[in-house]
C-alpha cells in the first residue's frame, strides 16, 4: 500500500478583523489547507487570533497556522484580502472605495514584490473595485485575481427562496449578478429548481430580492458586520481552487464583451478550478437583465474613472 504524498498547500489572510477572522476558523475547520497565515497591520491582533486558534489545534489537529508578514504570502497559494474599512449602519459599500483604494496600493504591491504565481482572492468592499484595481495594479492576468462578487448575495437569494418554498437552498439553482452592491440584479429568467421553473408571484419575487440586496444593511444595523456567510463563501472559493474543481461560482471578475460588458469586474456565473477562473458562462439574459448589467457596469466604471490609476 502507497501513502498518498503530502502536499503542501498555503492559504494567507490578509485584514484579520470580522472578515478574516471568520474566513480563517471556517477554512481552519474545514481543513481546508495545510498552512494558514495572518497578516494585518494590527499585529497584535493577528497574533491573538492565531493563538486562539491553535489553541485548538488538539481537536482538529493538521493545519500549521501562524502569524505573519508578507513574506509569508511568497509560498502561498491564494492570498485573501479583507483589509480595510467597513461600512457603518448607513454607509454603502461604495462609501468605502476612496480609504480602501488607498490602503490597496500598498496591500497588493507588498503581496506581488514576493508571490509571482498564488491567485488573489479579494473580499474588501467595493469588492468589484478593488478587485479590478488589485488586477491592474499586480500586473497579474485577470484569471489570478478574483472577487468574492455575488456569490455571497447569491446564497442569500437562494437561501430565500428556498425559504419561500420550503426547499434545501443548495437545491435552488438561481444567480445574483454584477456589483456586489446597490446595482446587483436578480436573474429570474433562468432560476429553477432541478429544471422547473419557480412559481412566485412578482411581488414575493421583489420582496426576496429587496431582502437580499439589503441583507448586509440590515445585519450591520444589528450587529455590526457580517462574517459567517463571507466566511463561508470565500471558503467555497478556496475549496474550487486548491481542489481544482471547476466549480461554477458567482465570483467577480473581468468582463470582456460579456453581453456588451467590458473592462470592468461583476459578479457572473465562472468556472473555477486550480487557475483561478477558467471561463466565464454565457448567462442566457432576457432585454430587461441585460439592462441591469450594463447600468450595474456603468456605474462602477463612472467610479473607477474618478480614481487615478
Ligand atoms: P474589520 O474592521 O473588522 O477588519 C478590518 C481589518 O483590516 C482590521 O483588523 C484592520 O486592522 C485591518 N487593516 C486595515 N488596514 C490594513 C492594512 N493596510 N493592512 C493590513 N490590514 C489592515 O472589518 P471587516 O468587518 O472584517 O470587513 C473587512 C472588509 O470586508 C470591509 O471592506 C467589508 O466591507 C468587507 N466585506 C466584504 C464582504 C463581501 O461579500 N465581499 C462581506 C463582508 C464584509
Ligand atoms: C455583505 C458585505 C457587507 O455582507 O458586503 O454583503
Amino acid at each position: 500500500m502507497s501513502l498518498k504524498p503530502y502536499k503542501r498547500s498555503r492559504v494567507a489572510i490578509v485584514g484579520m478583523g470580522a472578515v478574516g477572522t471568520t474566513t480563517g476558523y471556517t477554512l481552519l475547520l474545514r481543513q481546508r489547507m495545510s498552512e494558514l497565515v495572518f497578516i494585518d497591520v494590527n499585529v497584535k491582533k493577528a497574533q491573538g487570533e492565531m493563538l486562539d486558534m491553535n489553541h485548538g489545534l488538539p481537536f482538529l489537529g493538521g493545519v500549521k497556522v501562524w502569524a505573519g508578514d508578507y513574506e509569508d504570502c511568497r509560498d502561498a497559494d491564494i492570498i485573501i484580502v479583507t483589509a480595510g474599512a467597513s461600512q457603518k449602519p448607513g454607509e454603502t459599500r461604495i462609501d468605502l472605495l476612496k480609504r480602501n483604494a488607498e490602503i490597496f496600493e500598498s496591500i497588493i504591491d507588498n503581496i506581488v514584490k514576493v508571490n509571482t504565481h498564488g491567485i488573489l482572492l479579494i473580499a474588501t468592499n467595493p469588492v468589484d473595485i478593488l478587485s479590478y484595481i488589485s488586477w491592474k495594479r499586480s500586473g497579474w492576468p485577470s484569471s489570478r485575481v478574483i472577487g468574492s462578487g455575488t456569490l455571497l448575495d447569491s446564497a442569500r437569494f437562494r437561501y430565500l427562496i428556498g425559504k419561500q418554498k420550503g426547499i434545501d437552498p443548495r437545491s435552488i439553482h438561481a444567480h445574483i449578478i454584477g456589483e456586489h452592491g446597490d446595482s446587483e440584479l436578480p436573474v429570474w429568467s433562468t432560476a429553477n429548481i432541478a429544471g422547473t421553473p419557480l412559481d412566485l408571484g412578482e411581488e414575493t419575487k421583489n420582496e426576496i430580492f429587496e431582502s437580499t440586496k439589503n441583507a448586509a444593511y440590515e445585519i450591520i444595523d444589528a450587529k455590526g458586520a457580517t462574517s459567517y456567510a463571507i466566511g463561508l463563501a470565500l471558503d467555497r472559493i478556496v475549496a474550487a481552487i486548491l481542489g481544482d474543481e471547476g466549480s461554477v461560482l458567482n465570483v467577480s471578475t473581468l468582463l470582456e464583451d460579456y453581453n456588451g460588458v467590458s473592462d470592468v469586474y461583476l459578479g457572473v456565473p465562472s468556472i473555477v478550478d486550480h487557475n483561478g477562473v477558467r471561463e466565464i458562462l454565457d448567462l442566457p439574459l432576457n432585454d430587461k437583465e441585460r439592462q441591469g448589467l450594463h447600468q450595474s457596469a456603468d456605474k462602477l466604471k463612472n467610479q473607477i474613472s474618478k480614481l487615478n490609476l
